[in-house]
């Protein structure tokens, strides 16, 4: 199976960020509000056994609670090419700390390490050939987006299944945070 862990966003959040998707952008693919979520670590295929070592490791994880705040866009790009637009995600020294206490708990499982750079995003669209001048112009409008701050109680595990369209993800567990 496929994990990733992630803190997924209330509905509301959801809504407001899925009135961002704009005709606009020929070549954008919209990720549906059901999928927003920002990861904190992907974990990639593995076998069953290790998903019960890495649940049972995420469960004895102690973090607390915190205030997430959602802020600008911008894009991901590969070898000179747009492939992601994405909603930017406020830093915060109890996200990272939240991220640094996952990452350990998880190399504890015997996972490698993580060896990206965190940006944290949500990622808004994935971008096929999208018109540079288009993705400008959406950066520029949305640039000063930002949302009220949400209060993160607990973290998840989530599948990812290949769908037709869209990837479908699955909450496999929630981890409280007092
Ligand atoms: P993305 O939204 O920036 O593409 C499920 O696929 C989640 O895991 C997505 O949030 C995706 O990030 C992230 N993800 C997928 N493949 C990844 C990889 N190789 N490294 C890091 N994150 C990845």
């Amino acid at each position: 199976m496929r994990l990733f862990v992630a803190i997924d966003l209330p509905w509301e959040l959801r809504e407001r960020l899925a009135l961002l998707a704009w005709r606009g952008i020929p070549g954008a693919r919209w990720v549906q509000a059901e999928n927003f979520h920002l990861t904190l670590r992907f974990i990639g295929e593995i076998q069953s056994w290790q998903a019960e070592e890495i649940d049972h490791a995420l469960a004895a994880l102690r973090g607390r609670g915190f205030p997430l705040t959602l802020a600008g866009v911008g894009t991901f790009s590969k070898a000179g090419r747009a492939t992601q637009l994405w909603v930017g995600v406020e830093r915060s020294p109890q996200l990272d700390h939240l991220r640094a206490k996952i990452e350990t708990a998880l190399q504890r499982v015997g996972l490698p390490a993580e060896r990206r750079r965190f940006v944290p995003h949500i990622t808004l669209a994935r971008l096929d050939n999208a018109a540079e001048t288009r993705l400008a112009a959406f950066v520029q409008q949305h640039n000063l987006f930002r949302a009220e701050p949400v209060a993160v109680e607990h973290f998840t595990l989530f599948s990812s299944r290949l769908g037709k369209e869209q990837a479908v993800y699955m909450a496999e567990a929630e981890y409280p945070l007092g």
